[in-house]
């Protein structure tokens, strides 16, 4: 057994692990004790990795198989199953995606199997005055789940709501968040809208959460439109409360990964260049959401 501490944050969600060094294998009774806090705390964080591509990619697939990202324009040149986030422009072209998580989400929350979870590394952080700017924010859905009324959560319990990429980003873009390229034909037909509980179990704990993204999602099975919509507002609302919500300062080398239903996150934009961050991100394959 290694020495390894798990130091819970004063949030719901997120907890430091301390006296671990990723860069290396780790055994099974190690790598159990990390799944257990990731079960538990949602958020996780690892400061001070020291980490290649391949030692990234090779810890995540100790949780499953890699999710490839949606779209490749970003991938990491070496590494097609990396994604870089990025906001450095080299020559004409930006490096990486720009815009991730510039509003609240759960990642591909619009795919039929979205990812169980994501990896996050800091290569860069922009900084200001001595101090990180780019914060990411996990909020935990399943608190805001504990919260509701037994007759909200008998109400939604079975129903189902849509979730669109084209209905994430049309928002975003009308937020100014986003100016993406349209999807072309065959990405289209590639990413239908899918629907979704609204209300979802998580896999490995069986704890319920709500699966609902702040204006993206649309309808709810067996209700009035008049009824759903101000109800999915509600829902995405109460999940992103600040008394639920974790904010995470980052600092280079930092590895960070969170559970995609367990949480939303999202990525404050403060910064401009000359300041640069500079992200990888890698995705552990998910299962249905039920
Ligand atoms: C994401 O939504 O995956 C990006 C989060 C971040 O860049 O902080």
């Amino acid at each position: 057994m290694s020495d390894l501490r798990i130091v819970p944050s004063s949030a719901p969600v997120g907890a430091i692990v301390e006296n671990i060094d990723l860069s290396t294998p780790l055994d099974d009774a190690t790598f159990a004790q990390i799944e257990a806090a990731y079960a538990a705390h949602a958020v996780l964080v690892f400061r001070d990795q020291a980490l290649t591509p391949e030692q990234m990619i090779a810890f995540t697939q100790r949780f499953g198989d890699i999710e490839r990202y949606t779209r490749n324009h970003y991938a990491h040149p070496d590494h097609p199953e990396m994604l870089l986030i990025s906001n450095i422009v080299e020559g004409d072209r930006s490096i990486g995606l720009a815009d991730a998580g510039a509003t609240w989400h759960s990642d591909m929350s619009y795919v039929k199997v979205p990812p169980r979870g994501s990896v996050l590394y800091a290569r860069e952080i922009p900084m200001q005055d001595g101090q990180p700017l780019g914060d990411t924010l996990f909020a935990s859905t399943g608190a805001a789940y504990d919260d509701l009324s037994q007759a909200t959560k008998d109400l939604l319990d079975g129903r189902r709501t849509t979730h669109s990429y084209e209905g994430k980003h049309a928002r975003r873009a009308a937020l100014g968040k986003s100016n993406r390229k349209p999807l072309s034909a065959k990405e289209r037909e590639a990413l239908p809208p899918t629907d979704h509980p609204v209300i979802r179990t998580h896999a490995q704990t069986g704890r319920k959460c709500i699966y609902v993204i702040d204006g993206e999602c649309v309808g709810i099975s067996g209700l009035a439109d008049t009824e759903a919509e101000p109800l999915l507002s509600d829902l995405a609302d109460r999940c992103t409360r600040p008394e639920y919500t974790y904010s995470h300062h980052w600092q280079v080398n930092d590895l960070l990964m969170w559970d995609n239903c367990l949480v939303q996150h999202l990525a404050i934009q403060d910064y401009a260049l000359p300041q640069r961050r500079l992200m990888w991100r890698t995705t552990i394959k998910g299962t249905t959401p039920a």
